[in-house]
């Protein structure tokens, strides 16, 4: 039986090298990037505890103390804005600070993503609990990580987010068998593959990087071979796990149709900048007619 409804915490794997970002993460992890003026961990932190979620475990790795830093107080920056009344710039730097109950382990060997969720099992005990993934943000003003709690609550299985995407770009993510259910947002996953080629994907739904999960994947994670790439993957214990539901409850997927914005790579990092602003209320009014202006420039060379 379950000790509590509520689940609180919430994993973020933050031990990855960056590379594709080289040389801005040469000596700074990718998640402090930002993503207008917030690194784009805090997005992600922000999500989860608009969620509930509000102790955070992130799994990091060497190179990474600045991710630490800018969860916790910055006392001599603080005295200075204080000392100048500027209390609107005050606000700005307690509001990562505030956030959430933070906690830090490291991932030592770089063995996977499946490797980095099992260096949670201490932290998170035998609870379910949520993974949230760097490079994807989430629009704020769309619901995902709430909805994954109900379903993981009402069906006492694990969730993964899955989105809908071209066929072309299957290849980039874990794609989903799955099967329909009474509702609409959600379907049975019947089997997972980690980055299929094109005509290899059970389907077009991509597994995004949202995962509710019971503590069971850790007992799965333990025994998984490392898979594509050499490397322990997420997606191959979910695959045992979506086989194994007498054992484990299964895997759902809910499907996500709300704004989502890739940091993973340069290209797509430049449209979540873009996207981002133009929604602004402060940037947005100036930088929306600029580019329509830059755009029509484009189509004249
Ligand atoms: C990881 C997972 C993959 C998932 C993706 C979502 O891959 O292994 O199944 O679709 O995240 O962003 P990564 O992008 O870390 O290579």
């Amino acid at each position: 039986m379950r000790m509590t409804e509520r689940i609180t915490k919430a994993v973020i794997p933050a031990a990855g090298l960056g590379t594709r970002f080289l040389p801005a993460t040469k000596a700074m992890p990718k998640e402090m990037l930002p993503v207008v003026d917030k690194p784009a961990i805090q997005y992600v932190v922000e999500e989860a505890v608009e969620a509930g979620l509000t102790d955070v475990l992130m799994i990091t790795g060497r190179n990474k103390n600045a991710l630490e830093n800018h969860f916790d107080r910055v006392a001599e920056l603080e005295a200075t804005l204080v000392a100048k009344g500027d209390t609107a710039k005050l606000e700005k730097v307690n509001q990562s600070t505030d956030l959430a109950d933070m906690h830090y382990v490291r991932q030592g060997d770089p063995l996977g993503l499946g490797h980095a969720v099992l260096r949670a099992k201490m932290h998170v005990g035998r609870e379910p609990f949520a993974v949230l993934l760097g490079d994807d943000i989430i629009d704020a003003r769309d619901v995902l990580l709430a909805r994954m709690l109900e379903e993981q609550i009402a069906r006492n299985a694990s969730i993964v987010a899955l989105l809908e995407v071209d066929p072309d770009s299957i290849h980039l993510y874990g794609a989903a068998a799955v099967e329909a259910t009474d509702e609409d947002d959600v379907v049975r996953i019947t089997g997972l593959v980690e980055k299929p080629a094109k005509e290899d994907a059970p389907s077009n739904y991509a597994v995004i990087g949202r995962y509710v999960l019971k503590p069971d994947v850790f007992d799965v994670l333990e025994h998984t071979q490392p898979g594509k790439g050499g490397e322990i993957q997420l997606t191959d214990a979910l695959m045992e796990m979506a086989a194994d539901v007498e054992g484990t409850g299964g895997v759902y997927g809910v499907i996500f149709r709300g704004r989502r914005y890739d940091t993973g790579d340069k290209l797509d990092y430049i449209k979540a900048v873009i996207q981002l602003a133009a929604d602004r209320d402060d940037l947005g009014p100036e930088l929306k007619p600029w580019l329509a202006e830059y755009v029509a420039g484009l189509g004249r060379d």
